[in-house]
């Protein structure tokens, strides 16, 4: 996992209006280009909404949850697992005045879980790290610190009956945020969001003239807008080990949970550094406590990155190894993954009496590769080297050089180009993209793929060396 930290202070920073409905001109400006735009997110997933998938059991969030609220001594962590851990059935396992709604609309047991030891933090910065962010395709982002648990049970006594459709914009969040949606239980019909894509949100909303002070009112009065956001807004149908991420312009709804199950989910928020960094306007909630929607408050003055490439020579990679015949031949140790190494392994394991067949479009002199069929050759181990004719006179003088000595080498040239980079060692082989040169082991983006006992790729790739002998000329 890597971080960035930013500057969590925005110089640019103008302070939000006091109103609802954004009418300083200048705020205004930046807010409805915001609301208008396609944004980085929008470019990648038009309709605003795209569902990743993460493995459940690296990530046990359910586990985590139960532990919490046996913790509390809300639940039965046995009787929990009996259910397989599903989050489900916790209004089976959980006293009723643990499940009551308080007029914050938050039972107990939802409260319970903002107690969650600090290893539910790791695991859920982990899964922003690892799977949301660098999905997201947005860059780094900030994070909402502490996401929003939400616990409803099955008609659990004092939830309001109303569904409330909403853009999450009308409640003071910023445009340019990301929402992430994490469901804890099969999701569907009522337990679940109600949920209304992109280009149809934006649609109703501009209608408002984002007007969200009349929006809102007519959300709760109005049968005719009612009737229409509860024809565009449709329950997520997802399920442990999903994640839904959504434009934060969209419109949705939290339903009173009226089916017979409990719906435990919880989301957060991101915001991308890079579209952070060129925002004047700042946000805050429209609650009671007017949260202060800005980056080292609501959101981590850490971002999150974007992880980058995970092959070649990205820096992932630097750590890892692969197990490689010693140069005396005695033991194996782990070394450093390179693109040379598999090929040094396979050198290595050959036996004096061997033919090893190569065929190599670049070769250069100096190689680790050169300096391994030197050392093999040397205790008595055959080499034929096809090489291609154009850019390879040192290479092919080199080996001549060691075969006049009496090393068991021979070189040849194809007239023809040859492109190819493989070799073939017994029953193994390796191939790919790269040549035996510095280039290829240090700087280029290259693949080497090197297959252990497998005598038919092995054999194909000696026929097809045979052929390509036949073809050509010594050097
Ligand atoms: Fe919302």
């Amino acid at each position: 996992m890597s971080y960035l930290i930013a500057d969590p202070k925005n110089k640019n920073a103008r302070p939000a209006p006091d109103y609802a409905d954004y009418r300083d001109p200048t705020f205004r400006r930046e807010f409805v280009a915001d609301m208008e735009r396609v944004s980085p997110f929008q470019r990648q997933h038009p309709n605003g909404v795209a569902v990743l998938r993460y493995d459940a059991r690296q990530f046990d969030f359910c586990g985590l949850v139960g532990d919490t609220l046996a913790a509390a001594g809300m639940l039965d962590r046995v009787a929990l697992a009996a259910r397989g851990n599903r989050l489900e059935y916790l209004h089976e396992l959980v006293a009723a005045e643990n499940q009551a709604m308080d007029s914050s609309q938050q039972s107990a047991a939802a409260k319970a879980l903002y107690e969650m030891p600090a290893r539910f933090g790791a695991l859920y910065e982990r899964l922003l790290a690892e799977i949301v962010v660098p999905q997201l395709g947005v860059g780094p982002a900030h994070f909402q610190r502490t996401p929003t648990f939400r616990v409803f049970f099955p008609n659990a006594p004092g939830y309001p009956g109303e569904t409330s459709y909403h853009s999450d914009i009308m409640i003071g969040h910023n445009p340019r945020e990301v929402n992430v949606f994490v469901p804890l239980v099969r999701c569907e019909a009522t337990r679940s969001l109600l949920f209304a894509e992109l280009p149809e949100s934006l649609e109703l909303l501009r209608e408002y003239d984002y007007d969200f002070a009349r929006f809102g009112s007519d959300t709760q009065n109005d049968p005719v807008l009612m009737e229409r956001c509860a024809r565009m807004c449709q329950p997520l149908e997802v399920d442990v080990g999903d994640i839904v991420v959504f434009d934060s312009r969209c419109v949705h709804a939290g339903p009173a949970n009226k089916t017979p199950l409990t719906r435990v989910t919880f989301d957060a928020r991101v915001m991308p550094v890079a579209d952070h960094a060129t925002q004047h306007n700042v946000y805050q909630g429209r609650g009671r406590r007017r949260a202060d929607f800005s980056i080292g408050a609501y959101f981590s003055a850490r971002a999150v990155s974007d992880p980058g490439p995970t092959t070649g020579y990205a820096p992932a990679n630097a750590a890892k190894t692969t197990p490689v015949l010693d140069a005396d031949l005695e033991g194996v140790t782990a070394q450093p993954a390179t693109l040379s190494s598999g090929v040094v392994d396979l050198i290595r394991r050959a036996r004096p009496g061997d033919t090893v067949k190569i065929a190599q479009y670049g070769f250069s002199v100096g190689t680790v590769e050169m300096n391994e069929i030197v050392a093999a050759a040397t205790r008595g181990v055959s080499f034929r080297v096809v090489l291609d004719k154009a850019g390879n006179s040192a290479s092919a003088a080199a080996l001549k050089a060691h075969a006049a000595a009496g090393l068991p080498i021979e070189v040849r040239l194809q007239k023809r180009t040859m492109h190819q980079k493989f070799g073939v060692v017994g029953d193994d082989a390796f191939f790919g993209s790269a040549n035996f040169s510095n280039s290829a082991s240090g700087k280029n983006s290259e693949d080497r793929f090197v297959v252990k006992n497998n005598a038919e790729l092995s054999r194909e790739l000696a026929d097809e060396h045979d052929r390509l002998w036949a073809k050509s000329v010594p050097a």
